[in-house]
C-alpha cells in the first residue's frame, strides 16, 4: 500500500533512481551483514551484540520498516526470526531478493510505505528500521502505524540522524557542519540536496509523539564513531566542511540517534 503524499511519490522515485549506486557504494558492510549475520546499527557500525537494541529474536514475528537491500532480515532469518522486509522502492526490493537469492534465505518482501502498513493491529513482536523508513516517513503517520501493528509488550527500533545534525546541514550539501543552518523548530520533512526529502523532529516532538501512540522510551542511544587509535584523549578538531561520514564531527556532536520503545501490556 502506497500512500499518494508528494514527499512519498518523490521518495519513491529518488529510491529507484540511486538504489543501484547505494547499493554499490554500501556493498561490503550489506553483504558482511548478509552472509555473516553480524548485525550492526548506523554510519558507525556500531554491533547489535553490543548495544542490544532487539534482544531476543528467536521466534519473533519481526517488521523490517525500509528494508533497502535487506541485509537486517536476512541476518535475522539466520538468528531464528520471522522477519518481513517492507520498502517503498522496487529497485531496492530487487537488491533484496537478488541478496536473499545468493544466500539462499527466505522471508516475505513487500512493496508499501511505512505511512500506510498493510497488516492488522497487533501482528508482530518487533517493528525496527536502521536509518529505513523513519527517515524518510512523515513521523506523526510513521509512528502511529508501527505502533498499530505492535502486539502489546512489543518493542519499536528505530536510528535517524539526530535533529543536532540536521540542523547543521547547509544548503546545497549532504554533510553536517558546525554553524547551525536549519531552523530546529521546522524538523518535520526537509528537501535534502540529494533530491530526498527526509523526515525528522525536535527531541521534544518525538517524546510527545511517542507518548500520544502510547509507546514507553526505554533507551535513546547516542552512537559515536571509535575514538582516533593513536591517542584516545586527544581529539581531532571538526573540519569546518565536513564530509557526509566525518568522523572527527561525530566525536563532538550526536550524528544519530537509536529510539528503543515498548508497547506496553493491557
Ligand atoms: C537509507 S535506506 C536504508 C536501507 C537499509 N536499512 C540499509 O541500512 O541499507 C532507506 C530505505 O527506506 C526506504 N523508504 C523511504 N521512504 C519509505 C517509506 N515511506 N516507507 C517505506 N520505506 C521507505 C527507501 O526506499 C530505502 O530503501
Amino acid at each position: 500500500m502506497i500512500n499518494n503524499a508528494a514527499h512519498v511519490r518523490t521518495n519513491r522515485a529518488r529510491w529507484n533512481e540511486i538504489s543501484d549506486d547505494y547499493q554499490r557504494l554500501n556493498a561490503p558492510q550489506i553483504r558482511r551483514q548478509v552472509f555473516t549475520g553480524d548485525i550492526s546499527w548506523g554510519l558507525w557500525a556500531v554491533p547489535e551484540s553490543r548495544l542490544g537494541v532487539l534482544g531476543e529474536v528467536t521466534g519473533r514475528d519481526i517488521l523490517e520498516m525500509g528494508c533497502g537491500g535487506g541485509q537486517w532480515s536476512s541476518a535475522l532469518v539466520r538468528r531464528g526470526g520471522r522477519p518481513i522486509g517492507l520498502d517503498l522502492s522496487e529497485r531496492q526490493l530487487h537488491h533484496s531478493r537478488q541478496l536473499a537469492a545468493e544466500t539462499g534465505l527466505s522471508f516475505p518482501l513487500i512493496q508499501a510505505s511505512a505511512e500506510a502498513v498493510p497488516f492488522a493491529d497487533d501482528s508482530f513482536d518487533i517493528v525496527f528500521a536502521d536509518h529505513g523508513a523513519f527517515s524518510f516517513a512523515d513521523p506523526f503517520r510513521a509512528v502511529p502505524e508501527a505502533a498499530r501493528v505492535l502486539r502489546p509488550g512489543g518493542l519499536l527500533a528505530f536510528s535517524h540522524v539526530s535533529p543536532i545534525y540536521e540542523i547543521t546541514v547547509a544548503p546545497g550539501r549532504d554533510a553536517p557542519g558546525s554553524r547551525l543552518t536549519r531552523d530546529y523548530f521546522g524538523l518535520r520533512l526537509l528537501a535534502e540536496a540529494d533530491g530526498l526529502v527526509s523526515a525528522n523532529l525536535p527531541y521534544g516532538t518525538w517524546i510527545r509523539l511517542f507518548r500520544d501512540n502510547d509507546l514507553v522510551i526505554e533507551d535513546l542511544l547516542e552512537p559515536r564513531p571509535a575514538p582516533p587509535a593513536s591517542d584516545s584523549h586527544s581529539e581531532e578538531p571538526a573540519p569546518a566542511q565536513p564530509e557526509r561520514g566525518d568522523k572527527a564531527w561525530a566525536r563532538r556532536w550526536p550524528s544519530e540517534c537509536i529510539w528503543r520503545l515498548r508497547k506496553p501490556t493491557r
